[in-house]
């Protein structure tokens, strides 16, 4: 390698727009703000929840619906837990006139969005990392999205990489450099695995590289901050909130 060149990529690459950095205390907070972000997006009267039922049981999707009195919330989840049927059970008396749906199915097959009809708002909240074709995944709720898409997940430190809008596939790093980027982080110790699986992290995205994908799909960023200090020191906690450009 040309040390001039690999130079002049540092220093030139190092210029990346950061987004301003939060402190929370703990990630009951983040829960908090995750939950806001949707219930404060103007003017919607449908939302979904991509993956919202592993452990939250569709905490974020029923709050905004409740908060914004929704006609139409959606969850696509591939294992549609009993308690996210139980919780839409306990807000439905609240809200006679909502249309409540649940679709079993596993958004990296692109055959599941035809079925769907499009909403005002969309949620992609920690499951991005987990996808092998996660642009596809993202191109495919873009375009079952009329408005917004509120977007949380860690992310890769922008310091691992020389270049700008990089990401890594990190399922099949070493249990040893795994170890480390797990350091005080929410990623649980996981088996190793020979072919892509969903269940665990996959990928190590940056910021920059959301952003980017976003952008290049024809979608503009309209709030975004960091949390600091929520998954260890290897990772940012983005919380981001992309427009349509019409
Ligand atoms: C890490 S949990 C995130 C839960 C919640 N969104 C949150 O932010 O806490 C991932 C969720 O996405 C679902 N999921 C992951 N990959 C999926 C796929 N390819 N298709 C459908 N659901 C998927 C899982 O079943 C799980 O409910």
């Amino acid at each position: 390698m040309d040390i001039k060149l690999l130079s002049a990529a540092v220093k030139i690459g190092a210029d990346r727009s950061r987004l301003e950095r939060i402190f929370l205390n703990g990630y009951g907070e983040v829960m908090q703000k995750k939950e806001d972000l949707p219930a404060q997006l103007p003017g919607i009267t449908s939302l979904r929840d991509y993956g919202g039922c592993y452990l939250v049981h569709g905490r974020y999707l029923l709050h905004a619906t409740v908060t914004c009195r929704l006609a139409y919330a959606s969850m696509v989840d591939v294992n549609p837990l009993p308690e996210f049927a139980a919780a839409i059970e306990r807000v439905r008396a609240q809200l006679p006139q909502t249309e409540f749906e649940t679709v079993g199915g596993d958004f990296r097959e692109p055959a599941l969005f035809q079925g769907l009809r499009e909403t005002d708002a969309s949620l992609l909240y920690e499951v991005i990392l987990h996808q092998e074709n996660y642009v596809e995944v993202i191109r495919n709720v873009c375009a079952k999205t009329r408005k917004f898409i509120c977007f949380a997940q860690p992310c890769l430190a922008e310091e691992f990489f020389t270049l700008p809008a990089s990401a890594v596939l990190l399922q099949f790093h070493s249990e040893a450099l795994k170890d480390v980027l797990r350091t005080n982080s929410f990623w649980p110790k996981e088996p190793p695995v020979e072919r892509f699986n969903s269940a665990h992290w996959m990928w190590g995205h940056t910021v920059s590289h959301i952003l980017d994908v976003f952008k290049g799909l024809g979608w503009m960023l309209r709030h975004g901050v960091l949390i600091g200090g929520v998954c260890g020191p290897c990772w940012d906690y983005p919380l981001l909130v992309f427009e349509r450009v019409v």
